[in-house]
C-alpha cells in the first residue's frame, strides 16, 4: 500500500474479534495509512494466516503481540512472527537485555533465512495502562519517567529499533534516543482523531503527537468505530499534512 509520506505515520489498529471485519477496514484504509496493527485479541482468533494473507495483499503489519518471556522462548516467537512477512513486532523492554538481544537476533536471521527485510523490533517501555502506584506495586520505586527512559536506553542499547511510549513519553525519548530511533505512540485523540477519549487518558492530537517526536501514531477507535473508517482515516493524514 503506498500511502502519502505523511500517512505513512499512521498505523490503524485492527482491534476487531473477526478476519472478515479485519479486511474490511484495511480495504477501507488501503492507500491512506501507513499499515495495520494486529493484536493478541485478533491474532489469537484469526492466527498467522491473517497477517499473511493482509502482507500478501500489500499491507505494512505491525504484530503486537508484546512477546516476554525467557531469551531462548522470545527469539523463537520472533522467528515465527518474522515468518508471518509482519513489518514490526514488538517484545516488553521489562524482560532484560538478554532478551531483547536474542530478538534482535533472531529477527535478524529468520530474516535472511527466509530472504526477507528484517522487520522493526521495538519494545514497549510501561503500558500507558499502568500509573506510578501500579508501578509501584510491581516493585519499581523510581518515578514513572525515568523507568520508562531508563527501559527505552536499555533498548536501544539491546538493538531495538525503537519503543512503544504514550505522547507525554515521546519527547523525552527522543532527545535522549535521536533522530534514527523509531517512537510508536498510541493514545492519539483530539483534533481530527475525534473528542471521544475511551479508555486512554494522557492523550495528544496527532500533528501534536509528531511534532512531540513519534515516529508512528497507532490510532483504533477514532477510525475503526467511526461510521466512515475511510473519511476518518483521510481527516487524520490532512491533519498530519497540514502545515
Ligand atoms: O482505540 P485506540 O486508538 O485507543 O487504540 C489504541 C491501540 O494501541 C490499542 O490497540 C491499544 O491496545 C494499543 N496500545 C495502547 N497503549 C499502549 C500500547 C498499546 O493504547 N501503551
Amino acid at each position: 500500500m503506498s500511502a502519502s509520506p505523511r500517512g505513512e505515520r499512521l498505523l490503524v489498529a485492527l482491534d476487531v474479534d473477526t478476519p472478515e471485519r479485519a479486511l474490511t477496514i484495511a480495504e477501507q484504509v488501503r492507500g491512506i495509512a501507513g499499515g495495520l496493527k494486529i493484536g493478541s485479541r485478533l491474532f489469537t482468533a484469526a492466527g498467522p494466516d491473517l497477517v499473511r494473507r493482509l502482507v500478501d495483499s500489500g499491507f505494512r503489519v505491525f504484530l503486537d503481540l508484546k512477546f516476554h518471556d525467557i531469551p531462548n522462548t522470545v527469539a523463537q516467537a520472533v522467528d515465527a512472527a518474522v515468518r508471518t512477512g509482519a513489518w514490526m513486532i514488538n517484545v516488553h523492554a521489562s524482560g532484560g537485555s538478554a532478551m531483547m538481544q536474542a530478538a534482535a537476533r533472531a529477527a535478524a536471521d529468520a530474516a535472511a533465512a527466509s530472504g526477507s527485510p528484517a522487520p522493526l523490533v521495538i519494545a514497549v517501555t510501561v503500558l500507558t495502562s499502568m500509573d506510578e502506584q501500579t508501578l509501584q506495586q510491581t516493585g519499581v520505586a523510581r518515578p514513572l519517567m525515568d523507568h520508562v527512559l531508563a527501559l527505552a536506553k536499555m533498548a536501544q542499547s539491546a538493538g531495538m529499533d525503537g519503543v512503544v511510549a504514550s505522547p507525554q513519553e515521546t519527547a523525552v525519548i527522543r532527545e535522549s534516543c535521536g533522530a534514527d530511533f523509531a517512537i510508536v505512540t498510541p493514545g492519539i485523540r483530539g483534533a481530527s482523531a475525534g473528542q471521544e477519549k475511551n479508555d486512554q487518558s494522557r492523550t495528544m492530537g496527532p500533528a501534536e503527537a509528531v511534532r512531540a517526536g513519534a515516529t508512528y501514531i497507532v490510532v483504533g477507535r477514532p477510525i475503526i468505530a467511526a461510521p466512515d473508517p475511510k473519511a476518518a482515516a483521510q481527516a487524520i493524514v490532512e491533519e498530519l499534512t497540514s502545515p
